[in-house]
This record gives structure tokens, C-alpha cells and sequence, in this order.
């Protein structure tokens, strides 16, 4: 008996092993999916407000931006009850052409002073038959961010937009390659209004990838024309001279967000008005720092290797980065998930940051699949999935970090891991 016994219990438990392996490592990549259309709504007229967003300016403002496709006054009315108005604030409207496109008209208004974690309501252009809610985020912690790069418009994107819309966030972070319009400017309407649900409730704060540069030699040799026009961030606050890179403190986290695709050499502006944001941060107000980057410093997938804005990039402001003692710095580009341990120059290091790709927001170019094998040792996590992160900042020492995967439009938590501040570590010498 007992030896007829042990193996069938070792074939029962080695099935049962096999089956919990094969449950969470043989998830089936899917496939691309195609651009969703977003039409205008059927009832809306020329001077609805549409693909209406927000976000952060300075400790307690908000920019409202919106387009109406004929001209429409740039206000925002907006108070603390439905309907109820007390308050307005008055901005400025642009317009930009792009080869044979004309954009509608694009307001941007800047709205407060603004109680923290508090719902407003508002209408744009005084029209009272769309009334948005935004909130503001905490003054102080706990916050929640949500971060997913390369979002695109496809079916992936919706809903990865639907499991961030579910979770209660207080900022978006976007690390780059926002609607994959690539010329086709429609496209960036497309998007507006597929992220509005969202984007009119909580600042989503964006930075620029490679599909936001636009620019075609001789025909329309200006880069960003769309981005800037459309997702102005508040770079003036923060003493920058360019949209394409900017930073702000919320609650307590000092954000910081690089322009992979401009000037980052030691004597490039970016790189000075880098040095001089990282002088004037006080850890005792914000005790985090958290980096945004398009092109990751650190990626074992097989996609993306030895690009310029990956490798010079990091060659030039890796070391402030390490010296000011970032905790985090997040990237997209590459379609997939990939956590490493904290590292630096290549080396793991306890005082450096954790360096984290979440370029997996949906897009239609796909996943990137193929890895270096053996996997290096500074990669803890990684994974070919769509998907989208939350980072949760508790207090001054201690965050959790969640890597939900978009499992065939299901949220499922992957990967959880916590981590303490840097400025917390007395080993590190952060000041
Ligand atoms: C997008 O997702 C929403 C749910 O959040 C759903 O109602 C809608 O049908 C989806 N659109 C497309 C085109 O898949
Ligand atoms: C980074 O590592 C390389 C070797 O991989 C070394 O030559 C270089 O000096 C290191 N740089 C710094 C700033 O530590
Ligand atoms: C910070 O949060 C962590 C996790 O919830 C908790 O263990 C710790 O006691 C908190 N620290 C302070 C100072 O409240
Ligand atoms: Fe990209």
C-alpha cells in the first residue's frame, strides 16, 4: 500500500503544483487591440465643452482646459454644491493647425484658490447642460497616485481606464505616449474625450514620449504642437522655460517630470533647472520624491535597447538623481511591466531609486514580450502585460506600491511590495 501510496500522493500534489504555476505564470498574452472610436456626443453643439481635464498648478490651483469646436468664453464657474456657483475664474483660448488640421477652440483656465480634498463642482464656458466634478488632492498624506504609460485608445485602454476610474485615486502620474495620434490629429480629440471621464475629476499630470514629438522635417518642423496645446502643465510654477519638463510638491511628495525627448546634457536647460529643483526641496515638507521619465534607464526587455534618451539621458542625470535621493522613478515606453530593486550605475544600491517601467497602459502597438535571459539580478518583477500601478504614500516613511494587470479586463493585483523613504534612512544621508 504505502508504496503504491507515495507516488500517487506525490503525482496529486505535483499536479496541484503544476496547476498553481501554471495559474500564475501561464497567463496568455493578448493580442493588440484596435483603436476605439469616440465620437462627440449626438446632443452636444458647437460650443460644448469637450475633452475637458485638469490638473495641478502650484500648491492650491487647478488649470480646467476644454475645446468647443467654434468660440465659446474661457470661464469656469464653479463652487462646492451642484449648481451652485460662487466663484469664477476667467483664462485664455488657443488654436493650433497641424498640416491640413485646424484644432477647435482650446480654453485653459486656472481656477482657485482651492480647499485641499475637497469636491468642487464646475461648468466650462458656461454651459449648464455638463456640469464636471473635480477633487483636490490632500494637503498632506496619505495620497494615492495612479501610473500608466502608453496609454493609447484602444479596447486595452478603456479598461485599464475603467480599474483607475474604480480606485479612488487622488493624482495621475503619465509617464508619456498619451493617444498614439502620430500625425493624425483627430486622433488627440479621440483621446480627450475617452479620458475625460476621468481626467475632469483628479489633475492627471502628464509628461511627453516619443509619439507626442510630431514634428516632420520641411512640413511641420515644430515638435510638441499638439501636446502643448492641448496638455499645457504647470512648468512656470516650477521655474522651468518649457512645458516639456516641470515639477510640484503634493501632499508630501516632491514630483518631478523629465522630457526624455529635449535637451538633457550637462549644459542643457533641463539639466540646470534640474539641479536648481533638487537645491530648493525641504525633506521636511516633502519627505518623498518621486521621477517621471519616458525612455527607461533600466529595462532587461529586449525592446528599446541602447536608445539615445535611455542611455545618454540616464549617463548625464543619473547621478543628481542619486545625490538628491529619489525614491522612485517611473517610466513607460516599453509595453510591459518591470520592477527593479533599487540601483545605481548599473549596481544595486540600498540609497538609490527603485526604478519601475509601467509602459503598459494598452496601446495599439502591443506588448513587448521577448526578455533578456538570464534575467539580470537588479530585475525583481517583470512581466508582458497591459496593466497600471498605484502608489500609495502613507506617511513620511512607508509607501506601498500595486501592479494591477489588466487581466483580459479584469484588475488583478500582481505584484505588491512596500517600501520605506529614503529620508527616513539615516545609511543614506538624504538632506
Ligand atoms: C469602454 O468602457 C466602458 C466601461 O467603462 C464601456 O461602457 C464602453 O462600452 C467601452 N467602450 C468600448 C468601445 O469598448
Ligand atoms: C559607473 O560604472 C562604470 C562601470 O560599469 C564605471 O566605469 C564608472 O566609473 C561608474 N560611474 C560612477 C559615477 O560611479
Ligand atoms: C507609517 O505607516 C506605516 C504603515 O502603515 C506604519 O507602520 C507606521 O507606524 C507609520 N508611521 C508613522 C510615524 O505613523
Ligand atoms: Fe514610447
Amino acid at each position: 500500500m504505502a508504496v503504491i501510496k507515495r507516488p500517487v500522493l506525490f503525482f496529486v500534489l505535483a499536479t496541484v503544483f503544476a496547476g498553481f504555476i501554471g495559474c500564475v505564470v501561464s497567463y496568455d498574452r493578448p493580442p493588440p487591440r484596435k483603436d476605439i472610436s469616440v465620437p462627440q456626443a449626438e446632443e452636444f453643439s458647437s460650443t460644448s465643452p469637450q475633452q475637458v481635464h485638469v490638473s495641478l498648478v502650484g500648491a492650491d490651483k487647478m488649470r480646467i482646459s476644454w475645446i468647443t469646436e467654434s468660440s465659446a468664453s474661457p470661464i469656469v464657474e464653479y463652487g462646492t454644491s451642484p449648481g451652485v456657483y460662487s466663484k469664477s475664474a476667467t483664462g485664455s483660448t488657443s488654436s493650433y493647425r497641424y498640416l491640413l488640421y485646424t484644432s477647435g477652440e482650446i480654453h485653459d483656465v486656472v481656477i482657485g484658490p482651492l480647499n485641499p480634498n475637497t469636491v468642487y463642482y464646475y461648468r466650462c464656458s458656461s454651459d449648464s447642460s455638463r456640469e464636471f466634478r473635480l477633487k483636490t488632492p490632500p494637503a498632506q498624506l496619505p495620497i494615492k497616485f495612479a501610473v500608466v504609460g502608453d496609454l493609447g485608445l484602444t479596447g486595452w485602454t478603456n479598461t485599464t481606464l475603467e480599474h483607475i476610474g474604480q480606485s479612488n485615486y487622488d493624482m495621475l502620474l503619465l509617464p508619456g505616449d498619451l493617444a498614439y495620434a502620430d500625425f493624425v490629429q483627430f486622433l488627440w480629440d479621440s483621446f480627450g474625450r475617452l479620458v475625460e471621464p476621468l481626467a475632469s475629476q483628479r489633475p492627471w499630470m502628464v509628461t511627453q514620449g516619443n509619439h507626442e514629438v510630431e514634428r516632420i522635417p520641411v512640413i511641420h518642423s515644430t515638435p510638441f504642437t499638439a501636446y502643448n496645446a492641448r496638455w499645457h502643465m504647470p512648468f512656470e510654477e516650477s521655474g522651468s522655460t518649457s512645458n516639456l519638463y516641470y515639477s510640484f510638491d503634493v501632499a508630501g511628495v516632491h514630483v518631478i517630470m523629465l522630457g526624455s525627448y529635449t535637451d538633457f546634457d550637462p549644459d542643457s536647460d533641463q539639466f540646470k533647472w534640474l539641479q536648481a529643483d533638487f537645491g530648493k526641496i525641504n525633506r521636511g515638507i516633502t519627505p518623498w520624491i518621486v521621477a517621471i521619465i519616458h525612455a527607461p534607464w533600466y529595462n532587461t526587455n529586449t525592446a528599446h535597447q541602447g536608445e539615445p534618451e535611455s542611455v545618454l539621458m540616464k549617463k548625464s542625470m543619473e547621478g543628481l538623481l542619486y545625490n538628491a535621493g529619489v525614491d522612485f522613478v517611473f517610466a513607460g515606453h516599453v509595453h510591459a511591466y518591470e520592477r527593479f530593486t533599487r540601483v545605481y550605475n548599473g549596481t544595486a544600491d540600498n540609497c538609490a531609486s527603485v526604478h519601475i517601467t509601467i509602459g503598459d497602459g494598452g496601446n495599439r502597438e502591443g506588448l513587448a514580450s521577448k526578455y533578456m535571459d538570464p534575467t539580470p539580478e537588479i530585475s525583481v518583477f517583470r512581466e508582458a502585460s497591459f496593466g497600471h500601478g498605484e502608489l500609495k504614500v502613507l506617511n513620511a516613511t512607508h509607501a506601498v506600491w500595486t501592479w494591477y494587470r489588466n487581466d483580459d479586463d479584469v484588475s488583478v493585483a500582481a505584484d505588491t511590495v512596500w517600501f520605506t523613504s529614503l529620508s527616513s534612512d539615516p545609511a543614506c544621508k538624504v538632506v
